[in-house]
């Protein structure tokens, strides 16, 4: 997961929105914090479970978001929270539902529990952007 998710960080750049789908424990804040390892965060990156959306600074921005207590809110969604995701790198943990509101352009990864260590990872994407995407 780390290595994927360094591998992943060196080809991201600003505008990029990441969406983290998968059960509770699947791994998608670990994912996220590789990422932002890989774009030099140097701050540590805890879950935003609580608090939805936190900020950091690597070689980029990086938004690190949880929509999960928005799936069931009446609050709409991510687009009111005024998220500068054309100037960043953007992670949302639970964001399929919220992809469209951010970004036209995405790349969604699913990640599947097989056993305690070990996870699949199904990536697609929307848009010309990732289409070139090497992994
Ligand atoms: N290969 C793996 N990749 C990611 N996490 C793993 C892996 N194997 C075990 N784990 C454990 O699974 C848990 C994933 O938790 P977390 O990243 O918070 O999940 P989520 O954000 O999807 O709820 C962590 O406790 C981590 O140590
Ligand atoms: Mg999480």
């Amino acid at each position: 997961m780390q290595q994927f998710g360094l591998k992943l960080a060196a080809n991201l750049q600003i505008g990029d929105l990441i969406i983290l789908e998968g059960p509770l424990g699947a791994g998608k804040t670990r994912l996220a914090q590789s990422i932002g390892k890989g774009l030099l965060v140097k701050s540590e990156i805890t879950s935003p479970t609580f608090v939805i959306v936190k900020n950091y600074q690597g070689r980029t921005p990086f938004i690190h978001a949880d929509a999960y207590r928005l799936l069931d809110s009446p609050i709409g969604g991510l687009q009111d929270l005024d998220l500068d995701t054309e100037n960043s790198v953007t992670v949302v943990e639970w964001g399929k539902n919220f992809a469209n509101q951010l970004n036209d352009q995405y790349l969604q990864i699913t990640i599947s529990i097989i056993d305690e260590f070990k996870r699949e990872l199904k990536v697609s994407s929307v848009g010309e952007r990732w289409k070139s995407l090497n992994l």
